[in-house]
């Protein structure tokens, strides 16, 4: 079979196949294809490809392979430019784009997204979600940590004592969790709130401290938050203001499957943090937890409070 792996978009870092898992295939009996400068901002340049007896092709050679690897969805053009009975294997994200698989029905085309793999021990080495969420919990830390004026662990200087940066994450899934254990590591002193009460004993054992959300909803189970009534929200959004304004750096991961995220913090939530203080919002590609994030920048409000 010839499996390709085309350049994704710009601005993308990511490639869909690294020349280690590249050589993984190649060693099953496939012929693996990678589109010329795939892998560059990835760091992984063309020749690490061909040492493991991948091929280098223009663009054009591509998108005709009998199974294609992507990152994220490619355009409708491309996928029209595979040939029927061909399999495309990617993120999806099936529940923002309902559309899509409409789309992709009439050409013939079998997709597999990898990101409706369900979140389960047997699936675990095909859950991408996951392993993203994971890396991006500690960048999270890592960007806030950056923009924070102050160090995170405590400090005694002959000149003083400077107590640990007070850390507050609001919903303790994959990413959360990651987030959590970095921020601890780091010395911050780590707060965490999820409506899922059974995440409680899993923040306690990554090291901080669980601050329960009124109005608990019944354990989901699947591991995925239901949406809340209105009322349970408000009572929820007014802990997440009171711990706001405690806190130096918020890490917001709040997600519902197939939902926009939910808005956790206000305007007025993030007028009652201190100057200097860091909010990452890490829902902001599907909406955002933070009513004033802007998707892709960080922003600095008027009190001096950095959105990222
Ligand atoms: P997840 O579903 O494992 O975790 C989300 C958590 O938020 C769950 O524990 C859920 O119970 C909780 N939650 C939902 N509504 C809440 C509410 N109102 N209050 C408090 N907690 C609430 O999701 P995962 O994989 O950890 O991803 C988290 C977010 O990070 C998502 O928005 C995801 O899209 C984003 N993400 C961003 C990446 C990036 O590169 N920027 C990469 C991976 C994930």
């Amino acid at each position: 079979m010839r499996i390709a792996i085309p350049r994704e978009p710009e601005g993308h870092a990511l490639v869909a196949a690294t020349p280690q898992t590249a050589a993984l295939l190649i060693r099953l009996g496939h012929e693996v294809a990678i589109e010329e400068g795939a892998g560059v901002r990835a760091s992984f340049p063309d020749d690490a490809y061909l040492e493991q007896g991948a091929s280098i092709v223009p663009e054009s050679e591509v998108w005709n392979a009998d199974v294609v690897l992507c990152v994220d969805a490619p355009s409708q053009e491309r996928i029209a430019s595979m040939h029927p009975g061909a399999i495309l294997v990617s993120r999806l994200a099936p529940m923002r784009d309902p559309g899509l698989a409409e789309r992709i029905a009439p050409t013939g085309i079998t997709a597999l997204a990898i990101d409706a793999v369900p979140r389960i021990s047997r699936a675990q080495a095909m859950d991408v979600l996951s392993s993203q969420a994971n890396v991006a919990g500690y960048r999270a830390v890592i960007e806030a940590a950056s923009r924070f004026g102050r160090v995170f662990t405590g400090q005694v200087t002959a000149a003083g004592k400077m107590p640990p940066a007070r850390v507050y994450v609001i919903g303790a899934g994959v990413a959360g969790l990651a987030a959590i254990g970095t921020a601890n590591s780091m010395g911050a002193r780590v707060h965490a709130s999820d409506v899922r009460p059974e995440v409680g004993e899993q923040v306690e054992s990554m090291g901080a401290s669980f601050v329960p959300v009124p109005s608990l909803q019944e354990g989901s189970g699947d591991g995925y938050a239901k949406e809340m009534d209105a009322d349970a929200a408000a009572l929820a959004r007014a802990l997440y203001a009171e711990e706001a304004a405690k806190s130096d750096i918020v890490i917001t991961t709040a997600n519902i499957p197939g939902r926009r995220s939910p808005i956790l913090l206000d305007e007025a939530a993030v007028a009652a943090m201190a100057p200097g203080s860091v909010i990452v919002d890490m829902a902001a590609a599907n909406g955002g937890n933070c009513a004033l994030t802007v998707p892709g920048e960080a922003i600095t409000t008027g009190n001096g409070v950095t959105i990222i």
